[in-house]
């Protein structure tokens, strides 16, 4: 099983979202059968893993009738973007502002592989309209580690060695962190509860609840 797990070098870009070529190329490898999860689709189409000489085609985002300016702040930045008001956020973060932390992997809120926090809470970019966004504070996986949850949980991630492939982490991260910034010390059924909607294909979940029991740390220890 250790040759797995990612080396501790990619384990770190996984975890500040630097992540995107590598784990993608070896995720296709594995061929759509056996991912079906990852098939591209979507009004966007399709492929959010797109090289680079594809990056032209972004502008088509914005060329329909319904196109027009959004101002959205994330990470403490504000961008505006020319997409139509039904684009979904994960398309607007991978494909218009080039923040590919955030992972694609099914596109119907089934896997969480999408998950950023909109106001502080995990949400699945891929079903969030980015006409529904308004000024709320969208946080991705490239700046959680600026949290104090965040941090937290990225370092008990990295000592438990918790990322086999990576590609689902970056959701799981997110979602972990939301979870530990609105309830310190998180029981078995909290953890369950709010993890339930991140699937790993590589079965790490165990690791996942060790390392946010590390985060949460003793009762009485914060
Ligand atoms: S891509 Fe699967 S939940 Fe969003
Ligand atoms: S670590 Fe591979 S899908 Fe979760």
């Amino acid at each position: 099983m250790n040759n797995l797990i990612a080396p501790a070098t990619s384990r770190r870009k996984i975890l500040s979202g630097g992540m995107g070529v590598a784990a993608a190329a070896s995720l296709s490898t594995d061929g759509a059968a056996s991912l079906p999860l990852l098939a591209p689709r979507g009004r966007h189409d399709g492929d959010p893993r797109r090289p680079a000489e594809q990056v032209e085609d972004k502008r088509s985002l914005g060329s329909g009738e319904d196109a027009m300016a959004f101002s959205i702040k994330v990470n403490g930045n504000t961008h505006s973007v020319d997409v139509d008001a039904d684009t979904p956020l994960l398309w607007v973060l991978r494909d218009v502002l080039g923040m590919t932390g955030t992972k694609f992997g099914c596109g119907m809120a089934l896997c969480g592989a999408c998950t950023v926090h909109v106001d502080g809470v995990a949400l699945r970019s891929c079903i969030t309209a980015i006409g529904s966004v308004g000024q709320s504070e969208i946080t991705t996986i490239e700046a959680i580690g600026a949290t104090a949850a965040g941090a937290q949980i990225q370092k008990a991630w990295l000592d438990r060695e918790v990322v086999q492939c990576g590609y689902c982490q970056s959701g799981q991260i997110m979602s972990a962190s939301a979870l530990l910034a609105r309830n310190r010390h998180p029981t078995d059924a909290d953890i369950d509860d709010a993890m339930s909607g991140n699937i790993c294909r590589c079965g790490t979940y165990l690791r996942i609840r060790e390392a946010i029991k590390q985060a949460a740390g003793p009762i009485g220890k914060d």
